[in-house]
C-alpha cells in the first residue's frame, strides 16, 4: 500500500509539474508575441505604447500596453507569477522524489566519481543556486547593457557548467541537472527580478510618484532570456528518457546545440509575430543543427575497445543468444522483475520486465538502446556491467537483426568469427 501510495505521488506531482509548466510557457509566448504585435493606434491612452486586436473563444478583446505604467493605478491588476512559482515547486519535489532520494539510481556513477548520496545533493544544490548567482551577475555586468554580447556570454556559461556537471553526475544526473539550473534561472528571474520590480512601479504609483524605466526594461530583458531557453529547457526534461542521447560523451555539446536550435526557432517565431517577413532559413539552419546533433549522439556514444578485450569470446549463434539472456537475467532482473528484489523498487520500472527469455526477445531493441550503445543501465552501473558484456548485448542483436536466429542448435556454427 505504501508503495502504490508513493507512485501515485511522484505521478501526482508530475502531473502538476508538466500543468504549471504548460500554463507558465503559454503565458510567456502569449506575452511575447502580444508584445511583439503592438501597432501604435490614434486613439490610444496617453502613456499608452502600442495596442493589439485580437479575437479569441467567441469575443474581441484590445489589448494596450503601458510601457512603464498607466498614469492611475488600476483597481484590479492581475499578476502572472503563480504558473512560474508552481512549476519550481512541484519541480523541486519531483527532484527530490526522484533524483535525491534514489541518487545511487539517478545521480552518482562511481565510475565518473564516486560520491556519497548526501555529496551528489549538495553539489547538485550547490550548482542550481552557483548558476543562478553567476548568470544574475553577467546580466548585472557592463555586459549586461549589450543583449548580444549578454547572450553570448550566458551561453558560453551553461554550456560549460553542463560540461562541469558531466564529470560529476552519472550521465543521466548531469543532464537533468542543468535542465534543472536553467529552468531555476528562469524562476528566479520571475521571482527575483521581474516581480519585484513590478511592485517598485506599482509602489511608485500608489505613491504618486514617477516608476522608474530601468525596472521595465530589466524585466523585459529577463523575460526576452525565459523565451529563449524554454525550448532547451523542455528538450533536456523530454531527452532525459533518451539514453542515446544523454548518455553520450557529447551530451553537453549536444545541449549546446539544442539551445541554438531553440534560439533559431524561437526568432522565426518572434519575427513573424511582429508582422516582419518570417525568416524561413531558420528552419534550414534548425534542420542542419540538428542533424548535427544526431551525429554526435552517434559520435559520442562508448566505443568498444578490440585490443583492450581481445581475449572476450562472444561467441554467435545459439551460444551467443543463451549467453546474452543469461546476462541480462542476472544483471537486469534484480530491478526488472515482476517482484523487484532491488531495495527501495517496488515496481518493475517503467513496466520493464526481464527475468525470462521471452520477456528479453520482445525487449531486444530496449535492450540495445539502454545497455549496449549507451551505459545508461544498470543505472549508474550499480550492478557492474564489462564493456564486453555490453558488446555482447550488441553483437548479439546484430544477429538477431540479421535474422540469424538463436534457434540454430547450439554448436552448428560456433566458429568464434563473432
Ligand atoms: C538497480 C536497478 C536496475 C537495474 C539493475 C537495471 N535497471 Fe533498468 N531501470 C531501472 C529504473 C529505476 C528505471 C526507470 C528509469 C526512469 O525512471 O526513467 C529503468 C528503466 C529501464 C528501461 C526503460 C527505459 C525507459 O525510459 O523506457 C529499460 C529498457 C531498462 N531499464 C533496461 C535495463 C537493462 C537491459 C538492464 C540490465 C542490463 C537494467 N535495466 C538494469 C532500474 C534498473
Amino acid at each position: 500500500m505504501i508503495d502504490y501510495a508513493w507512485m501515485w505521488s511522484e505521478l501526482l506531482v508530475r502531473w502538476l509539474h508538466v500543468i504549471a509548466g504548460i500554463a507558465w510557457i503559454g503565458s510567456s509566448f502569449y506575452f511575447i508575441a502580444l508584445d511583439l504585435s503592438l501597432k501604435p493606434g490614434k486613439a490610444l491612452p496617453e502613456q499608452a505604447h502600442g495596442q493589439a486586436w485580437q479575437v479569441h473563444g467567441g469575443g474581441f478583446y484590445n489589448m494596450v500596453k503601458y510601457l512603464v505604467a498607466p498614469s492611475r493605478m488600476p483597481d484590479e491588476l492581475t499578476w502572472f507569477k503563480w504558473e512560474a512559482y508552481t512549476t519550481f515547486l512541484s519541480g523541486f519535489a519531483l527532484l527530490t522524489i526522484i533524483y535525491y532520494t534514489q541518487s545511487a539510481l539517478y545521480m552518482i556513477d562511481i565510475e565518473i566519481l564516486d560520491l556519497e548520496p548526501w555529496q551528489a545533493i549538495a553539489i547538485s544544490i550547490a550548482g542550481i543556486v552557483g548558476g543562478w548567482v553567476v548568470y544574475d551577475a553577467l546580466c548585472r555586468s557592463p555586459l549586461g547593457r549589450n543583449d548580444n554580447v549578454l547572450a553570448l556570454a550566458g551561453f558560453v556559461f551553461i554550456v560549460a557548467l553542463a560540461w562541469a556537471f558531466t564529470q560529476m553526475f552519472s550521465a543521466r544526473g548531469a543532464f537533468v541537472q542543468i535542465g534543472v539550473t536553467i529552468g531555476n534561472i528562469m524562476v528566479a528571474n520571475v521571482a527575483m527580478v521581474i516581480i519585484p520590480g513590478q511592485k517598485k512601479v506599482v509602489a511608485a504609483l500608489v505613491a504618486g510618484d514617477d516608476p522608474d524605466p530601468r525596472y521595465g526594461a530589466r524585466g523585459k530583458q529577463r523575460s526576452l532570456h525565459n523565451n529563449y531557453l524554454t525550448l532547451p529547457v523542455i528538450f533536456v526534461m523530454i531527452g532525459g528518457h533518451y539514453p542515446a542521447i544523454f548518455a553520450t560523451t557529447y551530451a553537453w555539446v549536444i545541449l549546446a546545440v539544442v539551445i541554438v536550435i531553440g534560439a533559431v526557432i524561437r526568432h522565426f517565431f518572434n519575427t513573424k509575430h511582429k508582422g516582419d517577413p518570417a525568416p524561413w532559413w531558420t528552419w534550414i539552419f534548425a534542420g542542419a543543427l540538428t542533424l548535427f546533433a544526431v551525429f554526435l549522439s552517434h559520435a559520442g556514444a562508448p566505443k568498444y575497445d578490440e585490443q583492450a578485450y581481445s581475449e572476450y569470446e562472444f561467441g554467435t549463434g545459439a551460444a551467443l543468444h543463451v549467453a546474452a539472456v543469461e546476462l541480462v537475467t542476472e544483471r537486469c532482473a534484480s530491478c526488472h522483475a515482476v517482484e523487484p528484489l532491488w531495495d527501495g523498487i517496488a515496481f518493475a520500472p517503467k513496466g520493464v520486465v526481464l527475468e525470462n527469455e521471452a520477456d528479453i526477445l520482445r525487449r531486444v531493441d530496449e535492450i540495445y538502446w539502454q545497455a549496449a550503445v549507451s551505459h545508461a543501465m544498470p543505472p549508474g552501473n550499480v550492478i557492474w556491467m564489462e564493456p564486453e558484456e555490453r558488446e555482447m548485448l550488441a553483437r548479439w542483436r546484430a544477429m538477431l537483426k540479421e535474422g540469424d536466429t538463436a534457434l540454430v542448435p547450439t554448436g552448428a556454427n560456433n566458429d568464434d568469427s563473432g
